[in-house]
């Protein structure tokens, strides 16, 4: 067999198959209900995969919208969430047909009323990202006052408010925070009822735990909590989507990478591998830990502590300081890291926005 060439990350799409249906099954979404992120890991197999199963798609990015149409995916299935985008980008995705756009602020809508007239809006709610490894509250969500005003200006501007969205932050497995946001979420959408007759959509986000293991039974524990809410709203009529990335794709992903030196140093031993941080593992700078094993190794082994680093010049490339390895490992050997499917092969692009050109005066 032909061995491939490190550094590489080997994929399962039935990993992520498998992923889709425990996800939809556990929390009760229709797969067209599912809306994946193509942030995540933009792939076109990946893309193709989730088409061919009925998943729709949220972006974040011209270039995402771009890449979707290319592979025949029709512009109602795709909605424009991110929520501050640049005019060109509005009216561009406009007159490629797509008319579902998320955004949480006044200056947003008044753009989106110009450039993108009779629209559906719905509109980022700040929430608690208590738990989260990675919190997504700060750049982005309004406030329940704002909430509110933006839906009535949306309708003097002519525009579809429609509902809201939210996002608990990445990788939250803390029960009690998704308890509490669903406990908010029920209370804000008694109110919009109230005032709005044609609210009617809840975009309900991500932040499923995928990054320490790949996360089925944290699904199982938050699902106890959340699908009561979520099996009420439904009764209610109200439209639900949900924008799980990392929860189909991390575990899907394996690096595969190749020991290309042991050097000791200051009573450390220093294992340097032929991919690193600045290999889409940027997280890693802020203090993210990703699981490192020897692609030959069982735990009958003696293991010793190691520092595993990347093959450039920088000396911020480092993945661990403290990485439990068997102690017979050798210069050559592989080491497989994970979770490699979410967020790496798309950082080179990350969320659709390219590196810029080089112009020489
Ligand atoms: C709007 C939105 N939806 C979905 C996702 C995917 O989240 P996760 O990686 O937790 O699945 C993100 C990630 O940042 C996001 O910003």
């Amino acid at each position: 067999m032909k061995e491939n060439k490190t550094p590489y990350i080997k994929l399962s799409l039935k990993t992520i198959k498998e992923n889709l249906n425990f996800f939809s099954k556990t929390l009760g979404f229709q797969k067209q209900d599912i809306y994946y992120p193509i942030k995540v890991n933009s792939d076109i197999k990946i893309l193709s995969l989730l088409k061919n199963e009925g998943v729709n798609f949220e972006t974040g990015a011209i270039s995402e919208i771009e890449k979707l149409i290319k592979l025949g995916v029709s512009p109602q299935n795709i909605i424009y969430g991110n929520p501050v985008k640049a005019d060109e980008h509005i009216l561009q995705a406009y007159n490629l047909g797509i008319r579902t756009f998320g955004l949480d602020s006044f200056v947003e809508l008044e753009k989106i009323s110009k450039l993108a007239p009779n629209s559906k809006l719905y509109f980022r709610l700040d929430i608690s990202n208590h738990g989260a490894e990675w919190a997504l509250t700060k750049k982005f969500g309004c406030s329940k006052t704002d909430l509110f005003e933006l839906f009535e200006k949306s309708t003097i501007f002519g525009l579809a408010p429609m509902g809201i969205s939210f996002h608990v932050g990445w990788n939250n497995a803390d029960v009690e925070n998704w308890e509490n946001v669903f406990e908010y979420i029920d209370e804000v959408k008694n109110d919009l009822k109230k005032q709005f007759p044609d609210f009617n959509f809840i975009n309900i986000g991500s932040g499923f735990p995928a990054h320490k293991n790949d996360g089925k039974e944290n699904l199982k524990e938050i699902s106890k909590i959340i699908l009561p809410y979520l099996n009420k709203w439904r009764s209610e009529n109200i439209k639900l989507i949900a924008e799980p990335g990392s929860f189909l794709v991390a575990y899907a992903g394996i690096l595969h990478t190749k020991i290309i030196e042991i050097i000791e140093r200051k009573d450390k031993k220093w294992v340097f591998i032929d991919a690193g941080v600045f290999q889409g593992f940027f997280w890693s700078l802020s203090g993210i830990n990703y699981n490192i094993r020897a692609e030959k190794q069982n735990n009958n082994e003696n293991f010793e502590e190691f520092v595993v680093c990347g093959p450039t010049c920088d000396s911020h490339d480092v993945f661990s300081y403290s990485v439990k390895l068997p102690k017979s490992i050798k210069k050559g050997d592989i080491l497989y890291i994970e979770p490699a499917g979410a967020y790496i092969y798309s950082a080179k692009e990350y969320n659709g926005f390219f590196y810029p050109p080089q112009i020489f005066e």
